[in-house]
């Protein structure tokens, strides 16, 4: 991994930990930040060690407090149009990732804060979270997907309000409208990120990738062909030995010891 100055990379067994850490600016994302995420998730998604991924920011008060709203004010339609292309590299380098990738929401997650949440698969909010799309205070819109990933996940009627109020709202609201999956105690946040990326790390690797990948695709298509693209993806299963381990395991009454291949 290249040296980073404001993304922290730790491997903790087959987890990876990416830490974005700019306290100071409540880890808000500038251009550098974006490059050093997507080379982070580029050599993460090639890396067949890791299992599953934790994403969090330094600090106790932001997750991430939006893209750096300094960098834009300068920006023309150009160059606009530029900074978002490399957010939504970013954003869709986290949704394609081979690996479950699961946002520990940690305080602000607001505008390419909420929208780097939503790119991930599963959110776990501490107690002082907060969600947000503010754009429209700063008169721009989200650019980092969050006109389409929010109403995927919270439904159209409920995303709409928050894009044109730009109201922030607390963790338990977000957990009500299934934004996030659980709310925790601060300190409880990454033990709980963890217990779970390990629970998933536990399984078989390439029927965890193969769910994702099986998920996020057959999202994007009607029903049927999903369904008929889920029986082609079940099938691929067959051919690993982790498939003979998992049912061989099962049937001898004991634990699979699966490989990944
Ligand atoms: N960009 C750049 N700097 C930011 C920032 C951001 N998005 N968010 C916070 N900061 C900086 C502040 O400027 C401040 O810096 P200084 O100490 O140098 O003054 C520091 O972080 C601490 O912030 P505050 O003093 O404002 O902290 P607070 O506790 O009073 O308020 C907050 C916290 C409510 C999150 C507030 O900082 C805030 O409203 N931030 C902006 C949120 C926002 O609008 N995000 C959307 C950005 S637009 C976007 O993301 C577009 C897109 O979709 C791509």
């Amino acid at each position: 991994m290249h040296a980073m100055n404001n993304v922290r990379f730790e491997k903790k067994g087959a987890v990876a930990v990416v830490t974005i850490d700019r306290p100071k600016a409540l880890n808000a994302l500038n251009f550098e930040t974006l490059k050093e995420l997507q080379c982070c998730f580029y050599e993460i998604d090639m890396d067949r060690e890791i299992g599953a991924v934790i994403l969090t920011g330094g600090g106790e008060k932001a997750f991430v407090a939006g893209a750096d709203i300094a960098h834009m004010q300068e920006l023309d339609a150009r160059a606009g149009a530029e900074f978002a292309e490399l957010g939504h590299q970013v954003m869709s380098a986290v949704e394609n990732l081979k690996q479950p990738v699961i946002a520990a929401v940690n305080g602000f997650a607001l505008g390419g804060g909420c929208e780097l949440a939503i790119s991930c698969d599963i959110r776990i909010a501490s107690e002082n979270a907060r969600f947000g799309q503010p754009e429209v205070n700063l008169g721009v819109i989200p650019g980092f997907g969050g006109t389409q990933r929010l109403p995927r996940i919270i439904g159209r009627g409920l995303a709409a309000e928050l894009l044109f109020t730009g109201d922030m709202i607390d963790a338990t609201e977000a957990h009500r409208i299934g934004l996030v999956n659980k709310v925790v105690l601060a300190e409880q946040l990454l033990p709980t990120c963890m217990t779970m990326a390990e629970k998933i790390t536990s399984k078989g690797p390439v029927a965890i990738r193969l769910c994702k990948e099986t998920m996020k695709n057959g999202l994007e298509m009607d029903i049927g062909r999903a369904c008929r693209y889920e029986a082609v993806q079940f099938g691929q299963c067959f051919a690993t030995s982790d498939q003979k381990e998992g049912m061989k395991a099962f049937l001898e009454k004991r634990r699979a010891e699966f490989t990944g291949e």
